[in-house]
């Protein structure tokens, strides 16, 4: 879809593209363009097409096509936004963008000037231009409220300011300059409104087929049934005597009812309350009702108020006392030799008092109604420094050059305006362009025109200009009339080439002057004034006593319109015309100060029909508007000029030799940089201050590579930007860090002289403390005792013996000495202690056998040591090595342990094998099956072996036992445990004798036998010679 309606935009486009170049859309590019007919057929041509703009330059031509052309869309307005002016065909919003853009990039203000008679299109043009910056500006920071006020001004104004003429059915009946202010982003910020000369009169009086200001048609028509029985009115614009002057109150092409509503809602737009609504209405109704108020004479021919209803409402309305209006509107006060006199009127001042009143009013609050509007636009920030960066783009819309049947002081205000304007269109584009070629010394054939100076000066000049004049017949002591006014005008500038009166005329022109009529040859063409009037409406006069009554008003508007300070000042105000004079003059002056743009509207036929072109009438108009010499002087010319120095300036970035800095004149700079942009000769001329470019678009080739180079040139500032910005950012970021690194730097610094502070008096401490170790504890050396306690005790636990065998202990100092023994004491006791909780029942009885085996033969016996490592075994014999009768003799006596010995004979020692069985009560030697010897333990006195390494050893009996042989002389591989266990069931463990040399023992009864132990190198069991036993036991290493 987007693609369909997208094409059809471009076939649409393209279709618009083909049909504007009907004619030619710039008069410059005329063939033949000093003939004006050939302008006014390419009008011709353009307005059938319904194109209705045409260039001459940079000066818009506008034909009213009065019909809707749909040529303001905001499609249009897109089409015409940052465009070049003759890229695309002719259009107000390509002024209004031009205008946008000189004011954006160049800062200066801008004026749009838009003219032409009225009816052509003016307001209409005004309303645009300010739609297309409302729509197309960025939007302001605090949001569309400006746009919106912006806008919505403009109908308020209308209803209060326009009305239907003959020449126009909203003509605006005041002069209108309207200041937009952008602020530095382009977006609009505020605005302001000067307004010029309202037409008051019609207020009280209209012409046939004219209406008074639309406001009151509006009120009427679209008005609340509430609202207007508040107001006291009724809905038929009939009844209003002022309303009906013109008798043409419904319009065809007008709805008032819509256009109330529009109103309405515009109001509250631009800040009105409710209240300030239902004022400003309170006093459009009053003017009605004033209007409908009649006079009767009373005997004395005084007027008398005879419409008491009006009144009534009056009185409510405006807030005013019924007695003090109603006499005010009866009666004339006069000052008299400072005394107050009140005279009464007759009906005929009494009628010009109520008209009066009513006319001021309304005028008044119609200068309010600006007032306010302008507190509505004020940028609100104006205190603010942006403020200040605003530009102004004004916009110019005035009431256009009129000419009725009967023209009235009205029509010469409004006339005399247009001159004023049209003087400044020649200055600004005529004259001073000649003069500025002449000035720069540029080649030049000067061009003719019409230069209207001379009415300007027949209307304004000091003493002998006619408004001169008619103030001076104002001011005038004595009967000054409008009549008196004409003859005193007719003496002074009589021979006055464009001034003309009855008296003056010749015979053929004279029948169309009235007595009472004076003709100016206005630049627009003929006007024929009526003086009736003149002095009236110059002089503005309103009687004190109504200013009095109005300054009473409970009305706010009309208290704040009415000012008490009016009545005591005694100076006279200046009169109508004079005021309306200094304003234009001041007017002229504010668009001076601003660079120009215009837009001329012609309008097509009196008829205000679409699609009609009156030749007559627009000849004529392109006449008086000057529009032939505009474009002869445009065509003779330079599209484009401009000062040296701004031309570098804005240009010296394309031309390496003029960028970034040009030392030179700035001349010299403008000629290397033209040269260099390859400008051909006729392009260009060089005059004493400024270039001047013939061509459009010999400058747009020159603005499009400026775009280009601008690009090129964002970037690379942006890039340097960047990098500055980088770089400051990264300079910063290392400042802080160096920052926090020598602070840390410091703080740890500190830390460590601390630190290395500390240590040192800790060192000096313990080296003093070192030193004085030996004396008694002071404060000197307490803190090394502790150190050396503390670390002793410290080393201690960690170095704490593991276990009961290890004898290491780390030496005290002297001081815990005593505490360092009782806790080795405790260690080890304590590791006794656990050890003794950790062994077995079976390897306590081991211990213990293996204690008393020490007991008895540590040191004493050689083999000793070798037993030690083997442990002891409960019995060397098993069960089934013992023979069954044996067990079966001992009965249920247990053998407590058993072990092969070799029993030596007493008498010739021959070894015989044998067990020895330990019961609880006896030894037994035992030979095979047979219990060879039984000894009881108490018959066994004693045990005895040699301290030598042999394995022999006896047992010694009781002697008085006669059963016994004697004593038993046994061998056992296992002799240490063989005996520490006879021993211990025995309980004989002191009785064991270790014996040097020899054993003596009882070999039976009264023969001892003797057993002789020598050392050898190895073992050996003989009989010796001499009976004895002779062993030789080995000699043992470990000895
Ligand atoms: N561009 C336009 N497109 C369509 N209609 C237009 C255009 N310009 C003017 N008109 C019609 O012409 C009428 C008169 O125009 P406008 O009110 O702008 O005249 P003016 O020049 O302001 O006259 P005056 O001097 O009396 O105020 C408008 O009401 C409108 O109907
Ligand atoms: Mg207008």
């Amino acid at each position: 879809a987007a693609l369909g309606s997208d094409g059809v935009r471009v076939t649409m486009e393209s279709a618009l593209t083909a049909r504007d170049r009907v004619g030619v859309q710039d008069f410059v590019l005329l063939e033949n363009f000093t003939s004006e007919a050939a302008f006014i057929e390419n009008l011709r041509r353009r307005f059938r097409e319904n194109l209705i703009y045409t260039y001459i330059g940079p000066v818009l031509v506008s034909v009213n096509p009065y019909r809707d052309l749909q040529i303001y869309s905001r499609q249009h307005m897109e089409r015409y936004r940052g465009v070049s002016f003759y890229e695309v065909p002719p259009h107000l919003f390509a002024v209004a963008d031009t205008a946008y853009r000189a004011l954006r990039t160049e800062r200066r203000d801008q004026a749009v000037m838009i003219s032409g008679e009225s009816g052509a299109g003016k307001t209409e043009a005004t309303k645009r231009l300010l739609q297309f910056y409302a729509e197309t500006c960025p939007a302001p920071e605090r949001g569309g409220a400006v746009r919106d006020r912006l806008l919505q001004s403009n109908p308020v104004l209308e209803a209060f300011g326009n009305a239907k003429t003959l020449r126009n059915d909203n003509s605006s009946r005041f002069g209108k300059y309207m200041d937009v202010q952008f602020d530095f982003k382009g977006a609009p910020a505020g605005g302001h409104i000067l307004s010029y000369l309202l037409e008051k009169s019609r207020v009280v009086h209209q012409n046939h087929g004219e209406r008074n200001f639309h406001i009151f048609y509006q009120l009427l028509e679209g008005g609340e049934e509430e609202t207007l029985r508040r107001l006291g009115l009724e809905r038929n614009p009939q009844s209003y005597l002022y309303l009906v002057k013109g008798q043409c109150a419904k319009v065809s092409s007008i709805n008032d009812k819509n256009d109330w509503k529009v109103v309405r809602k515009a109001l509250t737009v631009i800040d009105f309350t409710e209240d300030e609504v239902e004022d400003l209405l309170s006093i459009v109704a009053s003017v009605l009702h004033l209007g409908n108020i009649h006079f009767a004479a009373d005997e004395e021919s005084n007027a008398q108020v005879t419409t008491e209803n009006q009144l009534k409402y009056l009185t409510r309305l405006l807030g005013v006392e019924g007695s003090t209006l109603r006499e005010a509107l009866t009666h004339r006060k006069i000052i008299a030799k400072g005394e107050e006199l009140l005279s009464p009127l007759n009906l005929e001042q009494a009628a010009y008092a109520r008209d009066a009143l009513a006319k001021a009013v309304y005028s008044r609050t119609f200068t309010w109604l600006v007032a306010k509007i302008n507190r509505s636009l004020a940028s609100k920030d104006a205190e603010s420094p942006s403020w200040r960066s605003t530009t102004v783009l004004g916009l110019l819309d005035i009431y256009g050059f009129e000419v009725f049947q009967n023209n009235s002081f009205e029509q010469f205000c409004i006339n005399y305006c247009n001159e004023k304007l049209q003087q400044l269109f020649i200055e600004l584009t005529l004259k001073s362009e000649q003069e500025e070629y002449e000035a720069e010394g540029i080649a030049w054939e000067p061009v003719q025109y019409f230069n209207n100076k001379i009415i300007c000066d027949l209307v304004e000049e000091k003493f002998k200009g006619i408004i001169s004049i008619l103030d001076e017949e104002c001011l005038r002591p004595g009967e000054a009339t409008d009549l008196t006014f004409l003859e005193k005008l007719e003496d002074t500038v009589k021979h006055h080439p464009h001034f003309l009166t009855h008296k003056l005329a010749d015979q053929r022109t004279r029948k169309s002057l009235g007595r009472g009529e004076f003709r100016l040859l206005h630049y627009a063409g003929e006007v024929t004034y009526n003086v009736t009037g003149f002095l009236d409406k110059n002089n503005d006069l309103l009687f004190r006593n109504l200013k009095e009554a109005m300054c009473c008003s409970e009305n706010p508007i009309m208290s704040q319109c009415f000012d008490r300070s009016e009545l005591s000042d005694k100076k006279r105000p200046e009169t109508v015309a004079t005021q309306f004079k200094m304003s234009l003059l001041q007017l002229v002056e504010i668009l001076k100060s601003k660079e120009p743009a215009y837009v001329r509207c012609i309008k097509p036929n009196d008829a205000k029909q679409p699609g009609r072109f009156d030749e007559v009438l627009i000849r004529h108009q392109v006449k008086y508007l000057g529009l032939m010499e505009n474009l002869r002087v445009r065509r003779a010319g330079f599209a484009y000029r401009r000062k040296y120095e701004a031309f570098l300036q804005r240009y010296k970035s394309l031309c390496p030799e003029t960028w970034p800095i040009w030392a030179g004149r700035p001349q010299d700079g403008v000629a290397v940089l033209v040269r260099h942009l390859g400008y051909k000769p006729e392009e260009y001329k060089m005059g004493r201050t400024k270039i001047f470019i013939r061509f459009p678009k010999t400058l747009f080739a020159t603005e499009d590579a400026l775009e280009v180079r601008r690009q090129s040139l964002a970037t690379k500032i942006q890039a340097t930007w960047r990098g500055f910005h980088w770089r400051q950012k990264f300079l910063r970021v290392k400042r802080s860090a160096i920052c926090i690194q020598s602070w840390w730097r410091g703080t740890l610094g500190r830390r460590k002289a601390a630190k290395r502070k500390w240590a040192a008096q800790a060192i000096r401490r313990l080296i003093r403390g070192f030193i004085l170790r030996h004396a008694p504890r002071c404060p000197e050396n307490a803190f090394f005792l502790d150190h050396v306690r503390t670390s002793f005790l410290l080393n201690l636990r960690r170095q704490l013996p593991r276990n009961i065998l290890d004898t290491s202990w780390p030496t005290p100092p002297p001081a815990l000495r005593e505490a360092s023994k009782l806790l080795q004491e405790l260690c080890r006791k304590n590791m006794v202690w656990k050890y003794c909780r950790s062994i077995s029942p079976e390897w306590k009885q081991q211990l213990q056998q293996k204690a008393v085996a020490s007991e008895i033969f540590k040191g004493k016996k050689d083999n000793y040591p070798q037993s030690v490592p083997r442990l002891f075994i409960s019995t060397r014999l098993g069960a089934d090595e013992i023979s069954p009768k044996v067990l079966q003799a001992l009965g249920s006596e247990p053998i407590q342990y058993a072990v092969p010995v070799v029993k030596y004979d007493r008498k010739g020692y021959k070894p015989r094998s044998r067990q020895l069985l330990l019961t609880p009560s006896a030894v037994l030697i035992v030979e095979d099956a047979k219990v060879k010897q039984r000894i009881e333990y108490a018959n066994l006195t004693g045990i005895s072996v040699s301290s030598l390494s042999d394995s022999l050893f006896v047992l010694h009996v009781q002697r008085e036992d006669n059963k016994q042989k004697g004593d038993v002389v046994l061998q056992s591989d296992h002799v240490i445990e063989t005996l520490t266990k006879t021993a211990l069931s025995a309980d004989r463990v002191n009785n064991i004798n270790i014996n040097q040399g020899s054993i003596t023992f009882a070999g039976g009864p009264g023969r001892d036998g003797i057993i002789d132990f020598t050392t050898g190198s190895e073992l050996l069991v003989t009989k010796a010679k001499n009976g004895h036993l002779a062993v030789v036991a080995p000699r043992l290493n470990s000895r």
